[in-house]
């Protein structure tokens, strides 16, 4: 054998993705904007490229992409790598709850994990059926209230954030989905604005990054605003509100379920009594809890005096 072991010209997507794979995995990214590895990340570049959704790309492995879609597929590589940007902004897309929404930087990359519980439609836990109305507080691009809306089509789903650049992306959303008649924006700081409005379901992915961990966080999530990720010293400022406050919004028989990322343990130590059920999702995450508007309600005197 004379000289390194040399890789055949890539060809075929597949080949293209391993390309990109390569180049990314070099320049040791992050990954949590939606995928989890340069692998995920390379094929979610490569399909968007040649109009292929994540669902479709397997089949069609072995085509090859056209020299103006080598162009982009290169040229996006590249950006990712200079920029840092999370992959979503470069390609105005992310995926959640098996949709498609436009995102840029105005909002968080949409990546809940509560994404799963509402394609599962929060099964055991709530009686689907008897969802009507929900609630998306906070809901940056309106990618948990769109996916309420499908998982509940029976259901009218407000959703709300204090951001107008949010809800404009969040409006954008909306009409794409071709659900202005479902799904209501309102701009609210958390429940200002819903004054003797109530739910059966409320939903939250609030900000919750403590202050020691915005200070360490990588470069990809310094793109997206800090006004959807930090919560104060602990991580805990927004979750407190909402709980002291969700009681007044639910009906009887309803319930809240709030994801608190890495807060969980600074929130379980706080409220040491709060019989919060934390939902296993399939990865073994624990960071989304679920309460019934009756244990809001039980435990509400000691929300409101942490609020
Ligand atoms: C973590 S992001 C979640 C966005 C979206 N729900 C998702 O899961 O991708 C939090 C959102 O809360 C909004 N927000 C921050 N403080 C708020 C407040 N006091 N009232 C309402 N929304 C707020 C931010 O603008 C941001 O869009």
């Amino acid at each position: 054998m004379s000289g390194p072991l040399k890789y055949p010209p890539p060809q075929t997507l597949l080949d293209w993705i391993r390309w990109a794979e390569r180049h990314l995995k070099r320049a040791k990214l992050y990954y949590g904007h939606g995928v989890e590895t340069a692998l995920d990340e390379a094929a979610w570049l490569v399909g968007h490229v040649v109009g292929l959704p994540p669902a479709e790309l397997e089949a069609h492995l072995n085509d090859a992409p056209s020299p103006a879609q080598l162009e982009k597929i290169r040229a996006l590589v590249e950006q990712r790598l200079t920029t840092r940007k999370p992959l979503a902004y470069l390609l105005k897309e992310a995926w959640f709850a098996g949709l498609p929404f436009y995102v840029d930087e105005r909002v968080l990359v949409p990546r809940s994990i509560t994404g799963e519980y509402i394609l599962e439609r929060f099964q055991p836990w709530i009686e689907a059926n008897k969802v009507r109305t929900a609630l998306d507080l906070c809901t940056g691009s309106g990618c948990i209230a769109i996916a309420l809306a499908h998982a509940f089509p029976q259901s009218r789903v407000d959703a709300t954030d204090i951001s107008d650049d949010a809800l404009a992306v969040a409006r954008i959303n909306v009409e794409q989905c071709g659900l202005r008649e479902r799904v209501k924006l309102v701009k609210s700081d958390l429940f200002e604005r819903l004054t003797g409005v109530r739910y059966d379901l409320i939903v939250t992915n609030p900000p919750y990054v403590s202050r020691d961990d915005m200070e360490s966080l990588p470069q990809e999530y310094r793109h997206e605003p800090a006004l959807a990720l930090a919560a104060g010293e602990h991580g805990l400022d927004i979750i407190v509100k909402i709980l002291a406050q969700a009681h007044d919004h639910l009906n009887p028989g309803g319930a809240l379920v709030a994801e608190v990322g890495n807060s969980h343990v600074a929130l379980a130590q706080a409220f040491p009594g709060v019989p919060f059920l934390w939902l296993t999702s399939e990865s073994g995450d624990e960071s989304v809890f679920l309460l019934t508007a009756a244990q809001l309600e039980q435990h509400r005197a000691h929300f409101v005096a942490a609020a």
